[in-house]
């Protein structure tokens, strides 16, 4: 199994955005996550597609979109022309249930990119386990969405396990992406629950020095691919 890092610009310092991206792509990130926040779906407003865009042309790094809003259906286009490479809308956030999501996957796909369905810690996975075989990413929320720096909640660590054991069982390739609270402390635990993508925020680009932080995730990476 391939891991991947995803530094979370919500924790980036702003006036220094464009070399922070420089300093995480040379370090060896693979995506960049953007936590998209409205002020309705999570009591936080972050930012859109100007930021996207006014990046897009500085990094080679994969843009990993996180829609934490109401209606994604209205800004999957946007996102997409604005230079994201994967969306992934909420479980949450449909006020179709399975029509909507089955509706967002499908126009996430016309556009020509990959498609990822989030589920907050406490949302049950069975809702969403229909479009696991569709989607190319499922993002588990670890901790409940809108502000970076909180603490991991553990058992969410046992839904990535169910997801990871019902992906081997149905022979799929769909990815898991957990979010929130992961650093060097639990991040062992984050991998060994199933878990291939991490996103991570404060533990990069809050760090002291982010090219080291990166370097740490990628070092317990290239311990597990070397299992
Ligand atoms: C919550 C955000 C955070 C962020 C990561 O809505 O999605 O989880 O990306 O934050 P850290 O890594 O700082 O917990
Ligand atoms: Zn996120």
């Amino acid at each position: 199994m391939s891991y991947k890092l995803a530094p979370s610009i919500l924790a980036a310092d702003f006036t220094q955005l464009g070399a922070a991206l420089k300093t995480v792509e040379q370090a060896g990130a693979e995506y960049i996550h953007f936590d998209v926040m409205d002020g309705c779906f999570v009591p936080n407003i972050s930012f859109g597609t100007p930021v996207l865009r006014s990046i897009r042309d500085c990094t080679g790094l994969a843009f990993d979109v996180h829609l934490m809003i109401v209606k994604p259906e209205r800004y999957l286009e946007p996102f997409a022309k604005a230079g994201a490479d994967l969306i992934s809308v909420h479980w949450e956030a449909m006020q179709d249930g399975e029509r909507g999501l089955d509706n967002c996957v499908k126009t996430i796909k016309s556009l020509g990119k990959r498609v990822g369905v989030a589920v907050n810690p406490h949302t049950p996975l069975e809702p969403i386990l229909p479009f696991v075989a569709q989607v190319d990413l499922v993002l588990i929320m670890s901790v409940e969405p809108g502000f970076g720096g909180q603490s991991l909640m553990p058992f969410t660590l046992g839904k990535a396990e169910q997801l990871a054991d019902f992906i081997r069982k149905e022979g799929l390739k769909t990815e898991i992406e957990m979010d929130g609270g992961i650093d060097m402390s639990n991040v062992r635990s984050v991998l060994d629950a199933g878990v291939n993508v991490v996103v991570a925020g404060t533990s990069v680009f809050g760090a002291s020095d982010i090219a080291q932080g990166v370097c740490g995730f990628l070092d317990v990476f290239s311990e597990y691919e070397a299992r």
